[in-house]
């Protein structure tokens, strides 16, 4: 209808070409995740195998507070990928994410490439289609994105800093707001509003809270840069222009913090990529981590079993983590005891009073 299916599938390719390549990672931005200190507990009096990783997200049990976050789809990798990732995530009780469904939008055979539900019959899964493209469809077409996957929730993904980087890429961001409000009203599962590497502040926050949504994945800065994507891609490396865009965007943990407080549920991501980042996250506010890059590297490197080790581990030291600070389940670590470092505690005292 609006765009070209080619341009969409070929994008999709050229993204998870380059990713196997190498990791394209912020350059010196960080997650701020390392500014939260735990404090140890020498007698934490428990059992590793007794500590609870369980929660429970937009209404959905989660066995473990893990989210898989968008990646892929459209192409037969891409099918491969989804239905693998899928598996995990029904495997260890997590969520998943699929990647954008704007190829769906443009032909609806590619809809092969985004089930998952057959190998996934339990799990949380959340469809993905971008802010833009939510403006340009009917609200009842978005609605049947998610419908045709069985999906337990619709991301609806923010991406300006990666769209105005991309030589094709969008150019105008206006009516997004509008549109989630009214796929607020229509869509019968959650809403969950995500960035994709750049963080949402909290200004942003209010604003969709007053939209109506509930649930953000704040995916900020200090892991994949989309942006750095975006210039690889289209070889401008070496345009000081460009690349000072490279590490745009606000830390994940001050993300964290940003949106907290809010009444919103909130999945960090963006740069998660231990056990212990995961934790810290957690200890910041967060109900769920998330990540894509990690969980796509371990994948390529070793297949099903490469990203079912990596999650495992990932969890075992999520688990750590809470035994050390003397909590029996993660869900404890938003009150486990810690000592916050700059630069987080002067983002967070600057933004508390930001006209002081
Ligand atoms: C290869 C690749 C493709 C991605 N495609 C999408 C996408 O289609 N839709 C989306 O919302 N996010 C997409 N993302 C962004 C991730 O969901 C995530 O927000 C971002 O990569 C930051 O997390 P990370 O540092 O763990 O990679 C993609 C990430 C990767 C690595």
């Amino acid at each position: 209808m609006y765009d070209n299916k080619s341009v969409t599938v070929k994008r999709k390719k050229d993204h998870l070409e380059l990713f196997r390549a190498a990791p394209i990672d912020s350059r010196w931005t960080t997650t701020l995740l390392e500014c939260v200190q735990f404090i140890h507990c020498a007698l934490p009096e428990t059992a590793l195998d007794e500590i609870d990783l369980s929660t429970s997200f937009a209404g959905h049990h989660f066995r473990a507070p893990f989210f898989i976050t968008g990646i892929t789809g459209g192409t037969p990798e891409a099918a491969t990928i989804n239905r693998t990732l899928a598996r995990i995530a029904e495997e260890f009780g997590i969520g998943f994410g699929l990647g954008s469904q704007r190829a769906m939008l443009q032909d609806d055979d590619l809809t092969t490439t985004y089930a998952v539900r057959e190998v996934a019959p339990t799990a949380f899964i959340a469809g993905n289609i971008g802010g833009v493209q939510a403006t340009r469809y009917p609200v009842s077409e978005i609605c049947r994105l998610a419908d045709r996957i069985g999906a337990s929730a619709l991301c609806i993904h923010l991406n300006p800093a990666q769209e105005i980087l991309q030589p094709e890429g969008d150019r105008s961001f206006k009516g997004i707001l509008t549109a989630i409000e009214q796929l607020t009203h229509e869509l019968d599962i959650p809403l969950i509003v995500k960035e994709t590497g750049a963080g949402i502040s909290r200004e942003t926050a209010l604003r969709l809270r007053d939209a109506g949504v509930r649930h953000l994945d704040i995916a900020g800065a200090g892991g994949t840069s989309w942006i750095g994507v975006e210039i690889l891609r289209s070889h401008r490396d070496k345009d000081p222009q460009a690349t000072a865009f490279w590490d745009w965007g606000i830390p994940t943990a001050a993300a964290v913090c940003e949106t907290g407080g809010l009444g919103l549920e909130v999945i960090a991501s963006g740069g998660i990529r231990t056990g212990i980042d995961a934790a810290r996250a957690l200890a910041l506010g967060a109900t769920l981590v998330g990540a894509a890059s990690p969980v796509l590297r371990a994948y390529y490197a070793g297949g099903l079993e490469g990203a079912r080790n990596y999650i495992g581990s990932l969890l075992h030291g999520l688990r750590a983590a809470t035994l050390l600070t003397g909590c029996r389940a993660s869900r404890e670590l938003a009150t486990a005891p810690r000592f916050i470092r700059n630069p987080l505690k002067e983002w967070v005292a600057e933004r508390r009073e930001p006209h002081a």
